[in-house]
């Protein structure tokens, strides 16, 4: 593989997330509206060879690392076709095939996806409590996901990670539970600040649960404070921390401390958009030269060129924004016409 290319910023291209489809079957109310009337059409869906050939495109410039997102991907009917066949590029560039899913379908479907390759699993889990759940993700799915995890084991997922968005006055009594729950099932849980992205209408500042605070819950909690495990924490977005027994867990601060300084990451949209940020309002549209059949040197150079562009930094200017914010209206008070 050619070496990585790098943004203006000299961040290197390593991973890319690839969204295999746009909707889901939840709706929980810090990512999207109940009602959501636009999902992609079906044309519009990159189907499971041009998904591979895109792929190979960014594996080609180096990327090893690759997380199937969605909406909720295990919806989609081929998703462990998918699997399957980008397994294939194990060996030919590809380290780790991993999946981030809610859970729902994740019980009658973990052998099979374990048997098509996939590496490693992320289930989202905010609560224990049935009614929470029921509340924040506005469907009665809380029993499925319980069960999609326990199915993980036993299925021989090893590294399994359980994301948990903390959002003050809706969870934060049960950061001690979800750990606990975690070690039962062998997996690290990570509290996530909770971020103002698109679809989270509800957010405001005073929602928001900071890492100190959750260090500091659980230092109250345990009698004593987690302690840093100083790994490299690299590019990724989780710090890890160990509690007297022995268990870690991880911290993942977007908001009150984005990562975007070491950021390695490229999104692909299911309709085949390349966004370079979290935070893109827009991306370059590859299916389009993709189905027009442009050749593979064309692509790897449209997404080289894109990346290379780069100077997205969305977390953080979202929390220089919010500190200014505080100015402006200082300002206007200086600016009194009196
Ligand atoms: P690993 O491969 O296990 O390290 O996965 P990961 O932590 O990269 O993936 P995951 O999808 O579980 O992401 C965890 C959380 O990190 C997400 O829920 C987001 O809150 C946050 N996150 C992921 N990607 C980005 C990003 O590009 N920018 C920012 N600001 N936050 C991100
Ligand atoms: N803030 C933080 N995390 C979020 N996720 C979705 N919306 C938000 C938000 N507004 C998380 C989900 C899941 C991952 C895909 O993104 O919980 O773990
Ligand atoms: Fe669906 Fe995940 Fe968004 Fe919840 S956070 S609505 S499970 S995509």
């Amino acid at each position: 593989a050619e070496p990585p290319p790098r943004d203006v910023f000299h961040r290197p291209l390593r991973d890319l997330r690839i969204s295999v489809l746009d909707q889901c079957n939840l709706r929980c109310r810090y990512c999207m509206p109940e009602e959501h009337y636009t999902w992609l059409s079906k044309s519009d869906v990159l189907t499971l060879p041009e998904l591979a050939r895109l792929a190979d495109v960014f594996i080609a410039l180096g990327v090893a690392k690759i997380r199937l997102t969605g909406g909720e991907p295990l919806i989609r009917p081929d998703f462990p076709q998918i699997v399957g066949e980008l397994a294939g590029r194990f060996g030919r560039g590809l380290r780790d095939l991993a999946v981030t899913t809610n859970g729902v379908l994740l019980a009658p479907l973990a052998q099979e996806l374990k048997r098509a390759g996939l590496s490693r699993v992320t289930v989202s889990l905010d609560t224990l409590r049935a009614e929470r759940f029921r509340a924040l993700s506005r469907r009665n799915s809380h029993a499925a996901v319980i069960e999609g995890i326990n199915a993980l084991p036993a299925a021989g997922f090893k590294g399994t990670k359980i994301n948990t968005v903390v959002v003050r006055d809706f969870n934060e009594d049960e950061l001690a539970d979800l750990i606990e729950f975690g070690r039962t099932v062998s997996a690290e849980v990570r509290f996530i600040e909770y971020m103002d992205v698109g679809g989270a209408t509800g957010w405001n500042a005073s929602k928001v649960v900071s890492r100190d605070e959750v260090l500091a819950l659980l230092a109250d909690h345990y009698g004593e404070a987690p302690r840093a495990l100083d790994d490299e924490r690299g590019a990724a977005p989780a710090e890890r921390y160990a509690l007297g027994d022995g268990t870690t867990f991880g911290l993942v601060s977007s908001t009150t401390q984005p990562f975007c300084d070491t950021c390695d990451r490229s999104r692909l949209t299911a309709d085949g958009l390349l966004l370079t940020c979290l935070y893109s309002l827009d991306g370059l549209n590859l299916r389009q030269p993709l189905r027009e059949g442009a050749s593979d040197g064309e692509l790897r150079r449209m997404v080289r060129d894109a990346w290379c562009a780069r100077a997205d930094r969305g977390a953080q200017e979202r929390l220089l924004q919010s500190r200014r914010s505080a100015f402006v209206s200082l300002d206007s008070l200086r600016r009194d016409p009196h």
